[in-house]
């Protein structure tokens, strides 16, 4: 399928990816599109998580609602990590309060063998959602982001969500053969879902490992790194910044940035000058207030803003952002006035 758009390179967001000067701090938030906003809970209501992904109206409003409340660089795409499998034929659900629940877990070679490629008509919905929102939102650029194979293995192998790591970890260290294929597998699938995005005329995309700080850097280069690297090496000829994240990452921050991406994601445990010595000239960094900090008093929340702001000036390139998500008690006023200081520092 053709791409109907073309990237926004003027914005200020694209800008700041690409290392390019730009008029001020470019600043959207993980998870801006969700419980934290009255609006999305109000047009959410009765109406299932994944069954609300597959429907370009409902994904058409909800990644706008952000965009309009408060004036942000970026939209993100409403959707979900676990959307495209859902899509291929796994039996999933997102549970409120609790995340992705897989009914029948991945464990055996006969599960990994099940697994089938996504195929774009699969997505369709997808598809026709972002070729809707594009022209919505005009000059704001519109993030289009999978969830990384290691990320999306855990949810596969545990069958939800986990502090350990333990199945996942006992597949990865006793059947690394298993491990390998089934991640080959999952980077194939998250790919296929970027691809879709990107032909519907994303400007930028983020894989989301999530969950990769669980791992040493020997572990996520022998176990992970070059399955995410075929995921964002996949994407080298599309012409779309590439961000790399994941939370509890400061000892993967240098192999992360090998991955492939022109932004590497960090989270609030490593201040952004550091993180930038790790990860090097050659990449942006995005990032990085803590998401608690949001509730206490503005005071604290500005001189920890103009903090990171700070320290991004070590980077070619910032991207203001949280260090995670908005978390859904957030009074979303707060992040309105932190994007208008982040806007006017
Ligand atoms: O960022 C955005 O605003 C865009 C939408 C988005 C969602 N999930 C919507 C969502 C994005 C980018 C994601 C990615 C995602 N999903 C990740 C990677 C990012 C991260 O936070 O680390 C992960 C690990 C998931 C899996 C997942 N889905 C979790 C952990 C949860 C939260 C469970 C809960 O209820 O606390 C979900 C559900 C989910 N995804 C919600 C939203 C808005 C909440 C569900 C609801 O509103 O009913």
């Amino acid at each position: 399928m053709s791409r109907v758009t073309t990237i926004l390179e003027d914005s200020a967001f694209v800008r700041a990816c690409r290392r390019r000067p730009v008029p001020h701090t470019p600043v959207w938030f993980m998870r801006q599109a969700g419980r934290s906003l009255p609006e999305y809970r109000k047009i959410r209501a009765g109406v299932g998580m994944l069954e609300s992904c597959r429907r370009p109206d409902l994904v058409t409003e909800i990644t706008l609602q952000p965009v309009r409340r408060h004036g942000v660089d970026a939209a993100i795409l409403f959707s979900d990590i676990v959307v495209p499998l859902a899509a291929a034929g796994v039996d999933l659900d997102i549970v409120a309060g609790t995340g992705p629940v897989v009914a029948e877990p991945i464990r055996t070679a006969a599960d990994v063998a099940r697994l089938r490629p996504l195929a774009a008509g699969d997505v369709g919905y997808v598809d026709e959602a972002v070729r809707l929102l594009v022209p919505e939102l005009g000059p704001i650029p519109l993030i289009g982001f999978a969830g990384a194979p290691f990320t999306l293995a855990s949810y596969l192998i545990e069958g939800g969500p986990s502090r350990t790591y333990l199945k996942t970890k006992a597949m990865m260290y006793g059947e690394p053969e298993l491990w390998h294929a089934l991640l080959a597998k999952l980077a194939d699938i998250t790919l296929a879902f970027l691809r879709v995005q990107v032909g519907a005329g994303v400007s930028a995309v983020q894989l989301f490992d999530s969950w990769a700080g669980a791992l040493s850097e020997a572990d996520y280069r022998r176990y992970v790194l070059p399955h995410s690297a075929k995921v964002l090496g996949g994407l080298a000829g599309a012409g779309v910044p590439r961000i790399h994240f994941g939370v509890g990452t400061a000892v993967l921050l240098r192999a992360m940035g090998e991955a492939g991406a022109d932004v590497v994601g960090v989270d609030w445990r490593t201040p952004l000058d550091e993180a930038t010595t790790l990860i090097g000239a050659e990449k942006a960094v995005q990032g990085n207030l803590d998401p608690a900090i949001l509730f206490a008093p503005w005071e604290v929340v500005e001189r920890e803003a103009r903090r990171v702001l700070a320290e991004g000036k070590a980077a070619p390139g910032h991207v203001f952002n949280l260090g995670h998500g908005v978390m859904p008690e957030t009074d979303p006023d707060v992040l309105t006035r932190l994007v208008d200081l982040v806007r006017s520092a």
